[in-house]
């Protein structure tokens, strides 16, 4: 045994991962940690895929219901959905076979901001959670349990569940101790209370979650690593995108609209997010904070700069050299770096309070500024939309970026009508192409379009998107949002004739 088990009663709960899986009932709804690929259960996951995939031979059905923080990694979200075995997942996911699943209709897929669901599995909208799988770095001799790379939806599911099943990894590095924020004051209207963060540094709660333990049914023991996913190269697209938020930024200072050391940085998943991050170390910011979701390398970066004085998130989701580089520099994050319940980091009062800039990435965008940030052709998900939402709505500024063009360039990213809307114009402040910075801010449906057309669309599409707009506006029902329907939505449908765009 590890010596990671510090309560006596617990450490006589370890058993195989095999053994741990056979708690799990066919139906059961099964709330797993992990988030980004941070801190999910690696060993009962795959175990229980097997024993699905035996039962599935025997002519039984077994199938589950998996919730989870957001996306896990092909050992969970993979093995499971590979086995045929998930009858419903939320929220966000990523999984190659997941996603080709659910947009084959074989598996429900409930996509939830991220804010929210723990309170609706409170509220009793999820059903029954009959089993909680989380993956800790340690137990306390009190029983406490010490929260891995994640925290996510872990404090919520160890409440609500029936039976815990705890995956005890020893890879993760025992200094996490202390890294975390549990705060054990949420409640449901009317019952709750205000927040106390006025600061990303803030704390609140305590460093471990309480889990009683005569509900833990088995603990399996796991030295496995994250899923530790490579960014791509920062490529030019990306630092051109990043050069137009940064200047941004910097005139908002000048209007004395924000202070020098800017308001707090949230910073969403995906290869754009994380170049943005990098431009922002080569600025002469010091000090910033980030109140955000996922630590990603380039948040790292910028803490070690001194660019980021601290970083409030829920999970990390670094890269393989990433990861290596944080595990031997551990005790220079202590203290610069705190991961909360995503309910709590992703809080739409403290995001308000603390007016955040937030810059997600996206699918498209419309001329008028609503976003798609999930759907790809209007009908087929690509991810999911996260915490992108929770954080557009409530931020000080709500920054979304693409490349202008997507498949080698043969799709505009910006389109007449989103095929898909995840974050509506009212949300959206400012829209960020390679080709420049649209600050739809204070502007009406009309003047946003010409912005958009102007700062963001590739010159190969920008006449025909200009053509449209002309055309909308002579010819449309109404001038407020003028659209020419139906020929908005064929921008999508000539896409597929192209064959530009397989469905799957
Ligand atoms: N039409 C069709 N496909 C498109 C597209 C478009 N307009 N724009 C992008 N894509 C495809 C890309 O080609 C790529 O496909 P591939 O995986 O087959 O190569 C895929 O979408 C991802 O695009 P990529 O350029 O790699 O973007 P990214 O890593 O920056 O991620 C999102 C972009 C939108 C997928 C990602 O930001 C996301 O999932 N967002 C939603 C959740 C979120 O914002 N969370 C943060 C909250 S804190």
């Amino acid at each position: 045994m590890s010596g990671r088990i510090a309560h006596r009663g617990l450490r006589s709960k370890v058993v195989s991962a095999a053994q741990a899986a056979a708690h799990i009932r066919p139906g059961d709804n099964v709330g797993m940690s992990g988030f980004t690929g941070a801190g999910h259960p690696k060993a009962v996951p795959r175990a229980l895929a097997d024993m699905l995939s035996e039962h599935r031979a025997r002519g039984e059905d077994f199938r589950i219901g998996v919730w989870t923080g957001a996306s896990t990694a092909p050992e969970l979200d993979g093995a499971l959905a590979e086995a045929d075995g998930i009858e419903l997942r939320l929220p966000y996911q990523s999984d190659p076979v997941s996603r080709a699943k659910i947009n084959a209709g074989t598996m429900e897929y409930i996509d939830v901001h991220l804010s929210h669901v723990a309170q609706m599995a409170w509220e009793g909208f999820l059903g029954r959670l009959d089993v909680a799988l989380v993956e800790v770095a340690g137990i306390t001799e009190e029983g406490d349990l010490v929260p891995s790379t994640s925290v996510g939806n872990n404090k919520t599911w160890i409440d609500l569940a029936d039976k815990v099943i705890l995956e005890v990894n020893t890879r993760q590095p025992l200094e996490l101790d202390g890294m975390h924020d549990i705060y054990y004051g949420t409640a449901l209207p009317p019952n709750r209370r205000p927040l106390m963060i006025t600061r990303p540094d803030d704390r609140i709660g305590v460093p471990h979650f309480a889990c009683p333990p005569d509900k833990v049914v088995a603990i399996v023991e796991t030295d496995a690593p994250d899923r530790h996913t490579l960014f791509k190269p920062i490529d030019e697209d990306s630092r051109a995108i990043a050069g137009h938020l940064i200047d941004f930024l910097e005139l908002e200072v000048k209007a004395g609209r924000m202070p020098a050391d800017l308001l707090p940085l949230q910073s969403g998943v995906g290869n754009i997010a994380n170049a943005v991050l990098a431009g922002l170390g080569d600025t002469r910011h010091r000090g910033l904070t980030a109140y955000t979701e996922v630590l990603q390398d380039g948040m790292l970066d910028l803490l070690e700069s001194g660019t980021l004085r601290f970083a409030s998130a829920t999970a990390f989701s670094l890269s393989p050299a990433g990861a290596a580089h944080f595990n031997e520099n551990i005790g220079s994050f202590q203290g610069r770096v705190l991961l909360r319940s995503q309910e709590i980091s992703n809080h739409p009062e403290v995001i308000r309070r603390l007016g955040v800039i937030a810059t997600n990435g996206m699918i498209e965008a419309d001329i008028y500024g609503n976003i798609n940030s999930t759907h790809v052709m209007g009908s087929a998900i690509q991810n999911g939309i996260g915490g992108s939402g929770d954080f557009a709505r409530n931020a000080y500024v709500s920054a979304f970026v693409t490349p202008s063009t997507a498949k080698g360039g043969a799709l505009s990213c910006i389109v007449p009508m989103v095929s898909h809307v995840d974050h509506t114009e009212h949300d959206v402040g400012v829209v960020i192409t390679e080709q420049g910075l649209a600050d739809l801010r204070g502007l009406a449906p009309r003047r946003r379009a010409q912005r958009i057309i102007d700062q963001c669309a590739h010159p190969d599409y920008r006449p025909m998107l200009q053509d449209y707009f002309d055309r909308a506006v002579s010819g449309a029902w109404g001038r407020q949002t003028p659209h020419l329907l139906g020929e908005a939505l064929s921008w999508h449908t000539r896409f597929m004739e192209t064959g530009t765009m397989r469905l799957p």
